[in-house]
């Protein structure tokens, strides 16, 4: 195992693989790994270089189906996948879903086609595109890539990222793992699921300035969870971060909090190196089952 250890934690991990355990993984090989990010309005995909975290080709986007049921957004997928199907070998895809994913399971749907609850939505990509997937939670994948090769590069502590946009993801990494689903947009702060009153949406729905949006919704939301878990540093990412400079200065905070760097690539690049670290990994017994119950070294 890497001295990262396994970001694929068991809650993450896919169910089952259809096909053999490779003798190299991706990284290993050289070969790019793709990334897949589905979101509300889009479906975008590339070949990443995980020696650098950088695209190995340029991103293609198609819309996201009006309905978005596990089915058609699977056709799509096999859409991206068949652009880059030279580049990547034989090699697994990592997807991203703006949804709890556990064991290859998606458990919610707070954004996305109700149909996606208790989907084996894992199993669902992997018989319609034909290779291993790995796929995991949105912002989830957006973390790994930041502290992986963004905005927390190799950050040692403890580090929050959330995500502003329809709803509001998170990410919690510990010294380079993810601790997989924390779902921090919906805790609830005065009587109210928080992503209602903070994300992106909100603050257009409500037409606020950036100012208002801070001290109205973004303080009380930061300062609750700073509360809770005590990060060392918070990311922020979403298409608004890139307009940072406007809020981010005005929330009063314990943590540092500083914008994303990898944007709207951070959910292709998160998932192309989970999808990667699975393949390296998975025939790797537990941590747990590799320490001497006697005590030895
Ligand atoms: C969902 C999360 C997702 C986030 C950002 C939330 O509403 O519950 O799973 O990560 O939106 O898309």
């Amino acid at each position: 195992m890497t001295d990262e250890g396994s970001a694929a934690t068991p809650s993450t991990t896919p169910s089952e693989s259809p096909s053999e355990t490779p003798s190299q993984s991706p990284s290993e090989s050289g070969r790019p790994v793709l990334g897949i990010d589905i979101g509300g309005s889009g479906i975008k995909g590339a070949p990443v270089d995980l020696a650098t975290g950088e695209l190995a080709a340029e991103r293609v986007r198609f819309e996201t189906p009006a309905e978005s049921t596990p089915e058609k957004i699977a056709k799509v997928v096999l859409q991206v996948v068949n652009e880059f199907a030279d580049q990547i070998g034989d090699g697994p895809v990592g997807i991203t879903i703006p949804a709890v994913v556990t064991h290859g399971v998606t458990r919610s749907a707070a954004n996305i086609d109700k149909s996606w609850i208790d989907h084996p939505a894992e199993k669902t990509f992997e018989d319609v595109i034909g290779r291993d997937v790995v796929l995991v939670n949105d912002a989830d994948a957006a973390g790994v890539a930041e502290v992986k090769y963004g905005a927390a590069k190799d950050h040692p502590g403890l580090v929050l990222l959330t995500t502003l946009g329809t709803g509001i993801g998170s990410a919690l990494i510990h010294h380079g793992v993810l601790v997989p689903n924390t779902e921090f947009g919906h805790i609830e702060i005065d009587g109210h699921d928080a992503e209602k009153r903070a994300s992106a949406k909100y603050k257009e729905e409500k037409g606020l300035s950036y100012k208002e949006w801070a001290h109205k919704s973004l303080q009380r939301y930061y300062e609750t969870i700073e509360a809770l878990i005590w990060p060392d540093l918070i990311v922020v990412g979403g298409g608004v971060s890139r307009k940072a400079d406007k809020f981010l200065p005005l929330l009063k905070l314990n943590a540092e909090i500083i914008p994303a760097k990898l944007q709207n690539q951070a959910g292709i690049v998160g998932a192309a190196w989970l999808a990667n670290d699975y393949a390296t990994h998975r025939s790797e017994p537990l941590i747990h089952a590799a320490v001497d119950p006697n005590g030895g070294d």
